[in-house]
């Protein structure tokens, strides 16, 4: 596992977008998986820009998100749906056709989180999965307690990760109260994890994630397991590390 610390989020957002990109100038057909959230808006600006001025093509991504809430419309602000249009799709040459979702809404939400991960088989799994981490450690929607070899499924949201994401709704009682997410099964099978944390209130998270235990506890603990992992961090999310770092990735070619 490498760990990077960057002194700004600007820095931090720089360096996860290059490490995309780069899969992606390798292999035009990559399928990358994608997060939610406020960590990879700016992964998500500089990729846009990538698109704009260096000529970064998407016409043949595939790309697959974490999760969804359930019973949010496409069309609701709040949805994981609208948050990616919105914040990267609508600004990049991706092909309709090759983005996916986790479908909350679904007749039959299992039977849709059961598709979902065929989906993801028939294309040969996810080259880079980037990650965002919960306060509560938790990664995509696998809240604590979440089996280290879950699959895409239906959770509850815990109180916690409730009220963290009441910011985004007008009261707390609009935030939903189930989800789709990929499994922590799911995620570590992707060839590569990039993990993002910015500010003081993930300090702790990620803390526990780099330098504990494997534990259901802290879900995103389970990416020691994996061979190709970069944590990207600033100073603030790094604040409670207590061993020593590097401020640059150490294997990192740029094509
Ligand atoms: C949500 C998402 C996660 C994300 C987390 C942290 O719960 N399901 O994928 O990592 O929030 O969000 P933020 O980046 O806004 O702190």
């Amino acid at each position: 596992m490498e760990v990077v610390i960057k002194e700004t989020y600007e820095e931090m957002s720089l360096l996860a977008a290059q490490l995309i990109a780069d899969v992606i100038r390798r292999n035009p057909r990559a399928a990358i998986g994608l997060a939610t959230g406020s960590t990879p808006l700016g992964t998500y600006r500089e990729l846009i820009g990538m698109h704009r001025d260096e000529e970064l093509d998407f016409s043949q991504v595939i790309s697959f998100n974490l999760d969804e809430y359930v019973g949010l419309p496409i069309d609701n602000e709040q949805s994981y749906h609208y948050f990616m249009w919105e914040n990267l799709f609508k600004h990049i040459n991706v092909t309709p056709a090759n983005v996916h979702i986790p479908d909350g809404l679904a007749d039959d939400l299992k039977e849709a989180c059961d598709s979902y991960e065929i989906e993801i088989d028939d294309h040969g799994g996810i080259d880079v999965q980037l990650l965002g981490i919960g306060s509560n450690g938790h990664i995509a929607f696998n809240e604590p307690g979440s089996s280290l070899g879950s699959r895409t499924r239906i959770k509850t949201l815990t109180e916690k990760t409730r009220q963290d994401n009441a910011r985004f709704f007008n009261s707390i009682d609009e935030v939903p109260k189930y989800c789709v997410t990929m499994g922590i099964g799911t995620i570590l099978e992707s060839r590569k994890l990039v993990l993002l944390a910015n500010g003081e209130n993930k300090a702790e998270a990620i803390q526990a994630t780099l330098e504990g235990p494997i534990t259901v506890s802290v879900p995103a603990s389970a990416i020691q397991f994996h061979p190709d992992v970069t944590v990207i961090v600033d100073r603030a999310a790094a604040s409670k590390l207590t061993r020593e770092y590097h401020t640059e990735p150490s294997r990192f070619n740029f094509q």
